[in-house]
């Protein structure tokens, strides 16, 4: 039977079964933003969703060159897209974000909080200014998109989504990365209390939270053998996660199937969390 040892298959044919079973109309009529989307799970997740039919807002703040091909790839595909250089750490630009989202496609239905950063130090040896900037982006960038995209959902009268893509590190601790961490458990906080403030408005509010996915990100331990080795014997299914793994799952929660789900945490780490190392 087909499917249910995927994680044993090779990326190629994850991705190859993932985009044959996107491609519906779930999104059809609605309006997303997801920011950092010139690349890796921001631009898979922007991606699908034009694909099921929303009109998507790619945003970035540097890849212009890959928003713009994004952009040009959607539109080949007989998609709706726009882009928006954004920087979500700054309050005028993410207003203007969402108002231009609203001056292209009348509304804003769909927010996917993606743009993130890190920088690993020693905790003892982390400038102030590396915890400032990780702070800014991870944890100020969607509590300042949720606002802006927030005010505007409750004023159309229709609800909406808010899907922050975490980290398994807004939970699991991680050495040389406090600020990173900090940074996704405030998110994992601010999730909750919102997914609860929301709620009378039909707004819904859920975390997805991947482990190690082949993206820019992980790029470094990607190319250092002995990382990756080490990286691969932390997770039972021994396998990086795909980028379109991660979309789709942003996909579920954006999409009327997933309307009674809110304030939780999914994670998507083939099993990470759960290893037990020699026990
Ligand atoms: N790759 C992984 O293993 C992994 C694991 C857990 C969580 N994540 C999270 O997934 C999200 C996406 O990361 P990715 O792995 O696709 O890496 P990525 O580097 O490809 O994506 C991050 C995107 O955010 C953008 N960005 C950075 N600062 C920004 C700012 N100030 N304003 C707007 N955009 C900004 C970058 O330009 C980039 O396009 C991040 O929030 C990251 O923390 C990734």
């Amino acid at each position: 039977m087909q499917g249910y040892r995927s994680g044993m298959q090779s990326p190629s044919t994850i991705k190859e079964t993932l985009t044959q079973a996107s491609g519906g109309r779930r999104l059809a009529g609605h309006v997303a933003i997801v920011t950092g989307s010139s690349t890796g799970i921001g631009r898979e997740t922007a991606r699908y969703f034009a694909r099921e039919g929303a009109r998507v807002v790619i945003d970035y703040v540097t890849h212009d060159d890959k928003a713009r091909r994004l952009c040009d790839e959607i539109q080949a595909e007989g998609g709706d897209a726009r882009i928006v250089g954004c920087d979500v750490s700054k309050q005028d630009d993410v207003e203007r974000l969402v108002d231009e989202t609203v001056r292209a496609f009348g509304k804003v239905d769909i927010l996917v909080n993606n743009a993130g950063i890190e920088e690993e130090h020693l905790f003892v040896e982390m400038p102030f200014d590396v915890y400032k900037r990780t702070i800014a982006v991870d944890l100020d960038g969607p509590w300042l998109c949720s606002q802006a995209a927030a005010r505007r959902m409750i004023e159309q009268g229709e609800g909406g989504r808010i899907i922050n893509v975490s980290s398994v590190h807004e939970d699991l601790p991680m050495p040389k990365n406090a600020a990173y961490c900090a940074a996704k458990g405030g998110l994992r906080m601010l999730m909750r209390t919102l997914a609860v403030e929301l709620a009378p408005h039909g707004i819904t509010v859920n975390n997805v939270a991947p482990g190690a996915i082949d993206t820019p990100l992980d790029a470094p331990v990607k190319q250092d053998p002995e990382k990756l080795e080490k990286l691969l014997a932390e997770i039972p299914l021994r396998r990086m996660g795909e980028p379109e793994e991660v979309a789709a799952l942003c996909l579920y929660l954006a999409s009327p199937a997933a309307a009674y789900v809110t304030g939780s945490t999914f994670v998507i780490d083939g099993g990470m969390m759960r290893q037990s190392g020699s026990l």
